[in-house]
């Protein structure tokens, strides 16, 4: 079966806003017919930038990393790429999403990257965007059914895989252990690939005894305080047993080990996780969290600015040619050219590694309480 892709251009800036912006675009540009020459971003008045690239986060409440990692990494590499970043978060508010988005394409910034609260919204953004000619990346989350010329991310289903290998590991001498499994939100796609990796791994061993499933729970809007809740009612009804919790990412796995917390469990139940945050680094260390998952998340930024800059500059072979994997739509099967990397575990042994790589600082993470820890760990 052959996908027709079709042939895309991003459209020069000042033709493309349609009738109403058109005129206001030509009267900024100084013009009075139709010899603008304000397409060219590159030629920025104060001469030190190529232009303006927006990017709009999701949330600050579901994980850690889009403040401490995205945003910085990504402010950084943009800048590197000549671009002044105009970097936002929607704080989990579609129609600030929404209302953001509108901005960035009214003042037509040379590429808009995006990580959407939902798909729902993520589409119809890229579909503004798009109409607006101005080139559109999908920032981690995939929009499914959306109109995004590019996608940059991990492989997710891997980054499952590694949390349903990493629990199973754990659970290795505990036959039937059971199982609670909190995920992500369920129409967010990273959370269903995450799961599919997970099942991957497990489905098999409830199949065959080897664990049991107490519960797996999607989690709306990935909120972690709701994922906590859940957790502990689904605990109180299996009659406060557990041996093992599968947490769609340190946020979650936070939660449940506050539960877990209040009812001696600490410690002694392994709990997956995901972003490698401070938060989640600390409970490895502290012996509450088993693992979390790495994902190299400067790598991602710098790959998604060099591909944005790229796209601004107009020139789609090359980008093309940059984003060279490909993602099939889950809903459409569009062929979404992409970047994707690779995520990575991390134990208590290889902490070090994510403070070597200046994720986070020894002195942040190695808190008085973690002080001799770290230093038999080498973190320093
Ligand atoms: C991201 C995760 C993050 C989660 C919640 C997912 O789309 O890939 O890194 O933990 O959203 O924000």
């Amino acid at each position: 079966m052959t996908h027709r892709i079709p042939t895309r251009s991003f459209r020069p800036r000042l033709v493309v806003t349609g009738v109403a912006l058109t005129a206001s675009a030509l009267l900024l540009a100084g013009c009075s017919g139709g010899s603008a020459t304000g397409g060219d971003s590159t030629s920025a008045p104060d001469g030190g930038s190529k232009g303006t690239i927006g990017v709009i986060l999701p949330e600050t409440a579901t994980s850690a990393r889009w403040e401490a990692f995205d945003k910085p990494f990504l402010e950084e590499a943009l800048a590197k790429e000549g671009y002044t970043a105009d970097i936002q978060n929607a704080q989990g508010d579609v129609q600030k999403f929404s209302s953001l988005a509108d901005g960035m394409i009214a003042k037509q910034v040379d590429a808009l990257i995006i990580a959407s609260p939902n798909p729902e919204v993520g589409v119809s953004v890229e579909q503004k965007a798009t109409a607006a000619g101005i080139p559109t990346i999908d920032y981690d989350r995939l929009n499914p059914g959306g109109t995004a010329d590019y996608y940059v991310s991990f492989d997710n289903v891997e980054v499952g895989r590694l949390q349903g290998q990493a629990l199973a590991d754990a659970l290795a001498d505990k036959p039937g252990a059971q199982v609670i499994q909190i995920e992500g939100a369920p129409d967010e796609n990273n959370a269903v690939l995450f799961h599919e990796g997970q099942m991957d791994v497990l489905q098999p061993l409830y199949d065959d005894g080897t664990l049991t499933l107490v519960r797996d729970q999607f989690i709306l809007g990935w909120d972690n305080q709701l994922g906590g809740t859940t957790f502990e009612q689904i605990l109180t009804s299996n009659g406060g047993k557990v041996d093992g919790v599968v947490a769609a990412n340190d946020g979650m796995a936070g939660a449940v080990i506050t539960v877990l917390q209040k009812n001696g469990l600490n410690g002694t139940v392994p709990v997956t996780g995901q972003d490698a945050t401070l938060a989640g680094l600390q409970a490895i260390l502290r012996g509450d969290q088993t693992m979390t998952v790495f994902k190299a998340i400067k790598k991602q930024a710098e790959a998604t600015a060099k591909l944005a800059a790229i796209a601004a500059s107009g020139d789609v072979s090359a980008a093309d040619e940059y984003a060279s994997s490909t993602t099939i739509d889950p809903k459409t099967n569009r062929e979404i050219k992409s970047v994707l990397l690779d995520p990575s575990v991390v134990d208590k042994s290889s902490v070090k590694d994510v403070v070597d790589e200046g994720y986070v600082t020894a002195a942040e993470l190695c808190t008085a309480d973690l002080a001799a820890i770290c230093e038999s760990e080498g973190i320093k």
